[in-house]
């Protein structure tokens, strides 16, 4: 992989990569400032894209069209579905799905994008590998999970909704871009991955625990992306 693009959400998510970098040059399109140069010795493309699923959507595209990247890579942070990840921990992302995508009433199962050769988008099983590696070694006090990611334009902080993002489609965490990238990436063929650590538990405590944790989280998942790439 020789040139990878890097999308955060928010500036906070991508904050720490842009300053650790070597830039070259910051082209703007579609509002979205993308910073090229060299992280760790390896060529990247690092963008704040906005929040949602539009927003990731259009950033790969870009980044696959303009910048001609082999591999996305998307850091940020996540409510946790399930009791025994905890806030800090990682998500690295087995497959991602848009769990608002809801075609019910013409008879498609939730989640389930009509027309499309799947819905569930695989990860990159190099990438998967490499950052759960790279994580046990650099965040070694912090637990890593791989499981599938789902995301929606929708900030989960209902326990009833949690529990049906895990019965329905055994979520690992949920956020707000992550399977757009995924399958912008899809229909491009270029690798990705999500990595995502947990800023929050999606339930009733999201509203408290977010702004407290989310600038930890974030720099977790940084951490763990800068590292990253040296090994891809
Ligand atoms: N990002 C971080 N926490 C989230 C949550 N609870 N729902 C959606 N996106 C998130």
């Amino acid at each position: 992989m020789n040139k990878i693009g890097i999308i955060g959400a928010m500036e906070l998510e991508v904050a720490q990569l842009k300053l650790k970098m070597q830039e070259k040059q910051v082209i703007e399109r579609a509002g979205m400032k993308f910073h090229e140069g060299v992280l760790n010795g390896k060529e990247v493309v690092i963008v704040q894209c906005g929040i949602g699923k539009v927003n990731a959507g259009i950033c790969v595209q870009i980044l696959a069209d303009i910048f001609q990247v082999d591999a996305v890579i998307n850091t940020g942070v996540a409510g946790s579905l399930r009791s025994e990840i905890n806030i800090g921990d990682i998500v690295v992302s087995s497959d991602s799905c848009e769990h608002d995508m809801d075609v019910r009433g013409l008879g498609y199962e939730p989640g389930i994008i009509p027309q499309m050769e799947t819905s569930f988008f695989p990860a990159d099983r190099t990438l998967v590998d490499a950052a759960k590696a790279v994580c046990a070694e650099v965040n070694s006090d912090i637990a890593v999970y791989e499981g599938r990611v789902v995301s929606g334009d929708q900030f989960i902080s209902d326990g009833a909704v949690k529990d049906r993002l895990t019965a329905t489609f055994d979520g690992y965490c949920a956020e707000m871009e992550g399977a757009a990238v995924a399958h912008a990436a899809f229909l491009n063929k270029i690798p990705y991955v999500v990595i995502r650590a947990i800023s929050d538990k999606a339930d009733g405590s999201a509203h408290m625990d977010y702004p407290e944790f989310e600038r930890a989280a974030a720099a977790h998942s940084a951490k763990l992306v800068e590292n990253l790439v040296i090994r891809v």
